[in-house]
């Protein structure tokens, strides 16, 4: 089911934004527009399922965070429609729309700035008191949402007691105690340290898995994004340059851009044992006879094969030696007792949580489905490979380029969130002129200098 339909959607920022996107509409690129404005979102299209994790990513500039204030009515588009049910936000009227955020969608910002006089449980059920909501009901809701982001017991503490990485939990636990089927999260963790940050991941993915929230998720972070993204868009200038899963967008880059933009990941989060698996060498039935066993080693130059029974699941493996041994001995039957236990993994093991076994072990790793049938092997030779990325010919095009962004001309500021009143300072994500200034080395504005070559 759809969560999210976004149809041929445009943003501009400017004088004459219309003028502007009938250019682009005929292939114009963002700068080619850059006198009637700045497109900063250009034809966006694509459905987000319910219950996915949906990720948006693209250098500095490149139009997340007006994607994502799209999605929340923050900013309405200057053509195309954005479908969340029966409404589409592009021409929905204001009260439905603050009836869409508080029901349907909240977000979660980078710096959640929090109330400081009130305590972790009243920031947390802050929303739903405005909403009216009686305090017992609100208390309860709000309880659940802190113990679901791993903060029970800090009900009482003030934000002042809290680390930027608790911190950043009461915003989440604020959007979940809305209980809204869509969460949708601007660069939410960039601000943590690495180890927090990989942690917060992993909770989300496991509050996603319990809940089955639609998640759209915005980040620079390459990584973040392959190990969250059911599916992923990488953004380039204003536009989407291609939408896939973490292994379609790494095997299959649509352009250099996105080949560079990969070039780094850590693969090994991302690959899965089942992505790399090959066909096993040799499979023996459990009632080969050692003779046979021993030949088909010697046809496959193998020193190990796998046994499986009749319905392909795995029972071991056999060595050579073992083997030849006991057809010296004039044994018929492969001895149970011959077999070695296989080291096992499933398909969507990550590759990272492979090396271990594969090191302690002089037998390919094998891949078994959640009936323990052999579906395959990874030999170390593929774990090794798979570290390396494909090749790219680019070298460090988008790299090291400092660029300072200003605000571009036509700057309009952001119109005051009026989902929830009174909690402008809480929830309204960065001014956009902070985020100009503040923003990583690598920018992807319209101006010239951000620009790439
Ligand atoms: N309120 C605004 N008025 C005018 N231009 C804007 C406004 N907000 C964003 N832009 C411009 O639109 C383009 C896309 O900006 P956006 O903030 O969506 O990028 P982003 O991908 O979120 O970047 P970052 O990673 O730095 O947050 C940029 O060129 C930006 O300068
Ligand atoms: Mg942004």
């Amino acid at each position: 089911m759809t969560a999210i339909r976004v149809e041929n959607v445009y943003k501009v920022f400017g004088r004459r934004p219309q003028e502007a996107v009938r250019r682009l509409r005929d292939g114009a690129a963002r700068d080619d527009v850059k006198q009637h404005g700045t497109a900063a979102v250009i034809d966006a299209s694509f459905e987000v399922a319910k219950g996915e994790i949906f990720v948006v990513m693209g250098l500095s500039g490149s139009g997340k965070s007006t994607l994502i204030r799209m999605l929340n009515g923050l900013w309405r588009p200057t053509a195309g429609r954005i479908m969340l049910g029966d409404d589409d936000l592009a021409t929905v009227s204001a009260g439905r729309l603050r009836t869409l955020r508080r029901s349907t969608v909240s977000m979660v910002f980078q710096h959640f700035a929090l109330l400081p006089h009130r305590t972790v449980l009243d920031n947390a059920a802050y929303p739903l008191e405005i909403q009216g909501m009686k305090k017992p009901a609100r208390r309860e809701r709000a309880l659940q949402a802190l113990e679901l982001v791993g903060l029970s017991g800090w009900e009482d503490s003030l934000p002042s007691q809290l680390s930027g990485g608790m911190r950043q939990r009461v915003g989440l636990a604020r959007a979940l105690a809305a209980d809204t089927d869509i969460l949708l999260m601007d660069e939410a963790f960039s601000a943590l340290d690495p180890l927090i940050r990989r942690e917060m991941q992993e909770q989300l993915v496991e509050i996603q898995q319990k809940l089955g929230k639609t998640i759209i998720f915005i980040t620079h972070d390459l990584n973040e994004a392959m190990y969250l993204g059911d599916r992923i868009a990488v953004m380039r200038a204003g536009r989407i340059v291609q939408i896939g899963s973490a292994e379609e967008i790494l095997s299959e880059p649509a352009d250099e851009y996105v080949a560079q933009f990969v070039a780094d990941v850590d693969r090994t989060r991302v690959l899965t044992a089942g992505s790399v698996m090959v066909r096993p060498g040799v499979v023996l039935a459990t009632n080969a006879g050692p003779r046979q066993a021993a030949r088909a080693m010697r046809e496959a130059h193998a020193s190990a094969a796998f046994v499986v029974d009749r319905d392909r699941v795995l029972r071991g493996a056999v060595r050579d030696s073992d083997v030849v041994a006991a057809a010296r001995a004039g044994a018929t039957r492969l001895d149970p007792a011959l077999l070695d236990a296989a080291l096992t993994v499933d398909e969507s093991t990550p590759l990272s949580d492979v090396f271990a076994p594969s090191a302690e072990s002089s037998l390919p790793v094998a891949v078994t489905d959640d009936r323990g049938r052999l579906l395959g092997v990874v030999p170390r030779v593929a774990l090794l490979e798979a570290m390396v990325p494909p090749e790219t010919d680019v070298d460090g095009v988008l790299a090291d380029q400092p660029t300072v962004a200003s605000a571009p001309e036509g700057y309009e500021p952001l119109p005051p969130d009026d989902g929830v009143p009174g909690l402008a300072p809480d929830v309204l994500p960065d001014a956009p002129s902070a985020e100009a200034g503040a923003g990583p080395a690598l920018h992807d504005h319209a101006t010239t200098e951000g620009g790439y070559r």
